[in-house]
């Protein structure tokens, strides 16, 4: 499975981090002074992506913007001679060609990423939600696609939960094949610890097959009434063989308020420029 495209959902409303995505997609707020949108993007190029479509809702352009030429401030940092600045800020236009799908209405996490389906067209494709921010030796994005090019199949990144936050996520059933590859027999979104199959959380980082499209398209309302993109990979995994992969590294949620400090920390404490001031005012706090 060659997989040339990703699609990021940034089209939630963003409710858990009120008031700061009142009139800012949350996509838009930072990890220490980089937008999370564009963490997801550098991931996804970093995995050998190179087209990247935005499912944003209507109006909150925002997130695109991000990634255009911005000449006023560009002009601007050549005049003062910052041109350590100016290359960080003309990267960001640079890093992939990004198109924007709108979902009219929030219909689920299924509903918005059918919204891409004329953009990626008739070939396997990733699926990034950016409330989900990776920080592995390897891209999260890049371990999955090794995983899909191997293996030839769809593929989604897995992570062991506490019982208390197994009502999060979408929680997996399947057979370890090995040592971080588990064959994937089922899926329950946000189920009840007692009746979760697993431990086993799915984690925003998708690699799925043109056909999850079609199939998204018959798709009913599930859990929340909305379209979820789990009832489909379920089917998906009725139809041929299917793969969670425990990735290696760290992964924060960035939707959640707890989440979202401890990214700050944990990236912040990872800035060579900033790490030994800031570990030394922790000290000073904890
Ligand atoms: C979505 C998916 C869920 C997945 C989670 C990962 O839920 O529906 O299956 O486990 O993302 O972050 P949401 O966080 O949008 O409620």
């Amino acid at each position: 499975m060659k997989v040339s495209k990703a699609v990021i959902v940034a089209a939630g409303l963003g409710t858990r981090m009120l008031p700061a995505s009142k009139a800012i997609p949350k996509e838009i707020l930072p990890v220490v002074d980089k937008p999370a949108i564009q963490m997801v993007v550098e991931e996804a190029v970093a995995a050998g992506i190179k087209e990247i479509i935005v499912v944003i809702s209507p109006g909150r352009t925002t997130v695109l913007d991000h990634f255009r030429p911005s000449p006023e401030l560009e002009r601007h940092l050549s005049e003062r001679g910052k041109e350590d600045t100016l290359e960080l800020v003309k990267k960001i236009c640079a890093m992939a060609e990004f198109t924007a799908a709108e979902q009219a209405q929030p219909l689920g996490l299924g509903h918005a990423v059918l919204q891409a389906r004329g953009d990626v067209g008739n070939e396997p494709f990733a699926v990034m939600l950016p409330d989900d921010i990776f920080d592995c030796q390897r891209p999260c994005l890049g371990q999955l696609i090794a995983v899909a090019e191997r293996r030839d199949a769809p593929v989604v990144s897995l992570l062991k939960v506490a019982a208390s936050e197994v009502p999060k996520y979408g929680i997996v059933s399947g057979d370890r094949i090995d040592e971080r590859l588990f064959r994937l027999t089922g899926m329950v979104e946000k189920p009840e610890p007692e009746k979760a199959p697993s431990d086993l959380a799915i984690v925003g980082r998708y690699i799925l097959p043109p056909e999850i499209f079609a199939i998204l398209a018959e798709g009913k309302p599930g859990a929340g009434g909305e379209i979820q993109l789990t009832d489909a990979l379920i089917e998906l995994a009725r139809r041929r063989p299917f793969y969670g992969y425990e990735f290696e590294g760290t992964r924060y949620d960035l939707g959640d308020p707890l989440g979202f400090l401890t990214a700050q920390v944990g990236f912040g404490l990872k800035r060579a420029d900033l790490a030994d001031r800031f570990r030394a005012y922790l000290k000073t706090v904890v």
